[in-house]
């Protein structure tokens, strides 16, 4: 070290000397010469001086650089779930369909909040051209129960334009209960899977499947829980298969643990780590869902039960997992009663939030600009 901080002087006094003299034979001033010298003089010093303290002064100037970036990134991810409703009356209520529902009454629009950690963000509403952008080319899975479906639904609501023609036929297969949905958008080159997973561990099986063709999606969405919440309404159960669900996932990916680099990783063919999203639970109105059955097993302190093991689970990146939550609860909760017709499945609007959600994570991820 000491020979190191020698031989820096030297150099020093070397660039100290000969830069400004150097600048000299480009007709400086003497005084703006002297100036440089001495800002130079300074400037190394301090140089000199930190760099016992630091492996390298470059390494130091690149890991604040990708430290700031990365602060900003991780803190952006992190409030992109930070949306705000505004939920009204219709003008005219007077609507003599027979057919229109009670969720129809109401005016339904959502941004981004305004406070300025989240603005800094410049989250944008994408249109269909930039989610064409965004996707194109890519491979999409989103697998998991009903609330998963309608978020593959709006996706392509989004690509394909609502009031396509292509659309209504989509819609149509889409609901066919019970099945799963593949499409290709040939324009893009977008390739859509629907998967239906109502189990955790139908998710595992998945990802195990995937793992063992090496077939790595770009985009993943899972999300489970009122499925098992109706169905085995055991709370420990839903928390041991999350946690092997955790694992599956992390020993999944390619490249873990950071946000931060998403290159390709070392080897023959470029492997890039898929994005992954967790489609959270929507709040549930007991006093609205639809059957006996429903009310009883589905009650708030099963729920809250339900989300406690996912906090637990480690899956989410809050956690410190791998997964970014679509945080369909908050959606929810903000938008209220007046966006649910039976207390569990939402008004259209809210997983259209969600599909902007995550392809603004996704941007951040992808440090794309489109
Ligand atoms: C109401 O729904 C019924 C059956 O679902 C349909 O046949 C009818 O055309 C609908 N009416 C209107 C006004 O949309
Ligand atoms: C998709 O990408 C391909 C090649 O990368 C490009 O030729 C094509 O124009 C793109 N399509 C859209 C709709 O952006
Ligand atoms: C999901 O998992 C359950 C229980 O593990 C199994 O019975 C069912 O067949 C699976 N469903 C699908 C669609 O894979
Ligand atoms: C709930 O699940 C746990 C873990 O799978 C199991 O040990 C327990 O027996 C289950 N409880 C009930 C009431 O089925
Ligand atoms: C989306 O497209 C519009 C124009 O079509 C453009 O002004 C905007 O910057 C794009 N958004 C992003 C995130 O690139």
């Amino acid at each position: 070290m000491m020979i190191g901080a020698v031989q820096l002087g030297v150099l020093a006094a070397c660039v100290v000397v000969l830069v400004p003299m150097a600048m000299a034979g480009w007709h400086l001033s003497r005084n703006k010469m002297l100036f440089f010298s001495g800002a130079l003089f300074i400037a190394l010093a301090v140089c000199v001086h930190l760099t016992p303290y630091f492996p390298s002064v470059s390494d130091l100037v690149t890991s604040v650089s990708s430290v700031v970036v990365f602060d900003h990134r991780v803190s952006c991810i992190n409030s992109v779930n930070e949306v705000v409703w505004d939920v009204k009356p219709k003008i005219q209520v007077q609507i003599v369909d027979a057919n229109a529902s009670s969720v129809d009454f109401y005016e339904k629009s959502w941004d981004w909040a305004k406070t300025s950690k989240v603005s800094a963000c410049e989250f944008q509403k994408l249109s269909k051209s930039n989610a064409s952008d965004l996707l194109n080319g890519s491979w999409v899975v989103v697998a998991g129960d009903s609330q998963a479906r309608l978020v593959a639904l709006s996706l392509l609501n989004l690509v394909l334009g609502s009031d396509s023609k292509r659309m209504e036929s989509v819609r149509g297969d889409l609901f066919k209960r019970h099945s799963d949905y593949n499409i290709l958008v040939e324009e893009i080159g977008l390739k859509m899977d629907f998967i239906w997973a109502p189990y955790v561990t139908n998710l595992t099986s998945l990802i195990r499947e995937l793992k063992r063709k090496k077939s790595y999606p770009d985009v993943l969405v899972m999300g489970e829980g009122l499925w098992h919440m109706l169905h085995i309404t055991n709370s420990s159960d839903y928390s041991v298969a999350l946690q092997m669900l955790r694992n599956s996932v992390v020993s999944f990916l390619p490249l873990l643990s950071d946000l931060g680099t998403n290159g390709p990783v070392t080897g023959s063919e470029s492997v890039r780590s898929p994005h992954l999203f967790w489609l959270g639970m929507p709040m549930l109105i007991n006093s609205m869902l639809n059957t006996q059955e429903k009310r009883e097993k589905m009650s708030d302190t099963m729920w809250h039960a339900y989300d406690r093991a996912l906090g637990d689970s480690k899956l989410l990146h809050q956690t410190g997992g791998p997964m970014v939550l679509m945080d369909i609860e908050s959606l929810t909760w903000n938008c209220g009663p007046r966006c649910t017709e039976d207390g569990m499945h939402y008004d259209g609007t809210v997983y259209e939030a969600a599909v902007h959600i995550m392809l603004n994570a996704l941007l951040i991820e992808s440090h794309q600009t489109l």
